[in-house]
């Protein structure tokens, strides 16, 4: 599904230039659960923007579904972006006093898919992130970090992406809570085979995907199979 070659990112300050990422490879096969760990500023966040289709990199190619990224219109992209890739990100960009079942239903607006419709599908993405019922109509600032979490992971549901992007989905929360939210993330993966990639410094958290990639300013250090993996396949 995936495929990272050599993928360089520049930042430029002035005559000062600076790889956020060097000359990463790797690649991800459909159904994969890989974690992406690293220090602050070793390009995570970076790297998850161009997986996204949100950046692109200085160099290198990076193919999503056998298609070269780096060669599409803008329009291309938004498509992608749009049908393929569910994104939980670092701040969860909820829209304050509006409704958690409105928040999740905004991306189906902007996909052209009628209300009923909408109103459907946000409710299963709410019910597979782990959501009570109860909580549907309750405003989004009216509600707890963990249940806010369950909202945003909803929200990059909904588009039924066959990609699933989280950036430190548990970064903000008590070690129970994240726990709860990393077994949504796991089922999503078992039971309904996305793929999934996700960021986190948390090394019990990472212990949780098939697969753990390591990255230390802007280079890939380290790939391996976790425990986890080991043991399903037994
Ligand atoms: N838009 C940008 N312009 C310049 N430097 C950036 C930009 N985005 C990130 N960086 C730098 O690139 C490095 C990697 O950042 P980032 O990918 O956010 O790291 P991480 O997510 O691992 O904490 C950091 O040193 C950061 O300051
Ligand atoms: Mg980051």
């Amino acid at each position: 599904m995936i495929e990272v070659k050599n993928i360089t990112k520049t930042y430029k300050a002035g005559d000062i230039k600076f790889n956020a990422l060097n000359n990463v490879s790797f690649s991800v096969n459909d159904g994969e659960f890989v974690a992406i760990m690293g220090p602050s500023g070793s390009g995570k966040s970076t790297l998850m923007h161009i997986l996204g289709a949100l950046d692109s990199p200085t160099s290198g190619t990076y193919f999503l579904d056998n298609k070269n990224v780096s060669t599409l219109s803008d329009d291309e992209l938004a498509d992608i972006r749009r049908d393929k890739i569910g994104f939980v990100f670092q701040s969860f960009n909820l829209l304050p006093r509006t409704t958690v079942l409105r928040n999740v239903m905004l991306p189906l607006v902007y996909a052209g898919i009628h209300s009923a419709e909408r109103e459907n599908r946000a409710k299963n993405a709410l019910r597979s992130a782990g959501m009570d019922e109860e909580h549907f109509h309750h405003l989004s600032n009216q509600i707890s970090g963990g249940q806010i979490q369950r909202v945003a992971i909803a929200r990059a549901l909904v588009n039924n992406p066959s990609l699933i992007l989280a950036d430190e989905p548990t970064g903000n929360l008590d070690s129970k809570t994240g726990e709860i939210v990393i077994g949504t993330f796991q089922k999503l993966n078992e039971e309904l085979g996305r793929t999934i990639i996700l960021i986190t410094h948390e090394q019990e958290i990472a212990e949780h995907a098939d697969r753990i990639l390591f990255i230390k300013d802007g280079i890939l250090i380290e790939d391996r199979t976790t425990h986890q993996k080991r043991m399903a396949k037994v």
